[in-house]
């Protein structure tokens, strides 16, 4: 298929266009590269020998994403961009719900406009709040706490009623939990600006000597250790998780959740100890007090995404510690020289 990506120049972005061109894709970027750098094709062209058609645009620019769909006769979009720090999305509520939902208006008037019908949107599971059942499921009620988890809530929401005034749609909402790790290369990954707000980039520069010591956000949670739960998935089980559902939703019409998760949840501590024992590397750690917002335990049921899309995370949480150390090792500054 002829596929456009926004944000495709991102973390997950671009490990499912590298995943999208092994499987004989076609595949157009559109980026702003706010948060990105394009330097990640040429790393995914060594990869695979392949790059996308990549245009620094803007996905607000309705007109401009348009004219793309239109001239590279797109079958289907992924929309990966977007703001996804939840405390920074508190301080600036307005830049968010511009980016986030704004955003996912412009291009979803421009996709009327070219008649693109299929539609993988890049949720969360952060439109779960705070879960009253774990392991959660794609029925479990959502709810919001800051203006991100809400902007993706929202969007949700605005794809439901388009599914319902326009029965010709195919939309996936795919609803990720903790993505972590890099290609086994090594050549792509996460490459956060400024201070990372998660907890495997933070462990990386603990790692490599970048920050003296993690800082564990409490150790008095009702859980195996005291410490958080998350259901951390390798991101290349995640970009598979996307070409599973573009396949899947040629076919299907209306709207669609599913959970891109392992189905299994580790606390902090487990993860330390799996980077520790994977790398070789010391990941030395103080406990600090609760970070506000946290959730005691978060992991998915992604026994619909296996039943439907045929698809089921496969690597450890060892290969994502042994894969993201990776990354970082050989790019300490990210993709800037
Ligand atoms: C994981 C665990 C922390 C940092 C994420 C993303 C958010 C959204 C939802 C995309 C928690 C603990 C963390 C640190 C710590 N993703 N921690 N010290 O909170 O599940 O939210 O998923 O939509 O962008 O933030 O992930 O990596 O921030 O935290 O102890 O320095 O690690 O308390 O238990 P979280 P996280």
């Amino acid at each position: 298929m002829k596929v456009l990506l926004t944000g495709g120049a991102g973390y997950i972005g671009s490990h499912t266009c590298l995943e999208l061109l092994v499987a004989g894709h076609e595949v157009v970027v559109i980026d702003n590269f706010s948060n990105s750098n394009p330097i990640v094709f040429d790393r995914i062209e060594s990869i695979c020998g392949r790059r996308p058609t990549v245009y620094q645009d803007d996905v607000c620019n309705s007109d401009g994403v348009s004219e793309v769909l239109l001239a590279h006769q797109i079958q289907a979009v992924i929309h990966f961009a977007g703001l996804k720090a939840l405390g920074e999305s508190a301080e600036q509520p307005l830049r968010y719900y511009n980016n986030n939902v704004q955003g996912s208006l412009s291009l979803l008037s421009a996709m009327k406009t070219a008649k693109v019908r299929i539609l993988a949107f890049s949720s969360s599971a952060t439109v779960y709040g705070s879960p009253n059942i774990i392991p959660i499921n794609e029925d479990a009620p959502t709810s919001a706490t800051n203006p991100y988890g809400r902007s993706k809530i929202m969007v949700e929401e605005i794809l439901r009623d388009l599914t319902v005034a326009d029965d010709s749609l195919h939309i996936a909402l795919l609803r990720y939990f903790n993505p972590v790790g890099a290609h086994e290369s090594g050549l792509i990954g996460e490459d956060p600006t400024g201070i990372p707000n998660n907890l495997m980039p933070l462990i990386s520069q603990v790692a490599s000597g970048r920050r003296e010591v993690l800082q564990i956000y409490g150790d008095d949670y009702p859980t195996v250790d005291g410490t958080g739960i998350r259901d951390y998935i390798h991101v290349m089980d995640l970009a598979r998780g996307h070409v599973a559902a573009l396949d899947w939703l040629q076919e299907r019409k209306g709207v669609h959740a599913f959970n891109l998760g392992t189905g299994q949840g580790k606390s902090v501590l487990e993860v330390i100890q799996s980077y520790e024992t994977t790398t070789g590397q010391a990941v030395p750690y103080q406990i600090v007090g609760r970070r506000l917002g946290d959730v005691a335990a978060c992991y998915a049921d992604s026994s619909l995404a296996e039943r439907e899309l045929g698809w089921k995370a496969q690597l450890s949480v060892d290969e994502m510690c042994r894969d993201e150390w990776n990354w970082q090792n050989n790019n300490p500054n990210g993709y800037r020289k």
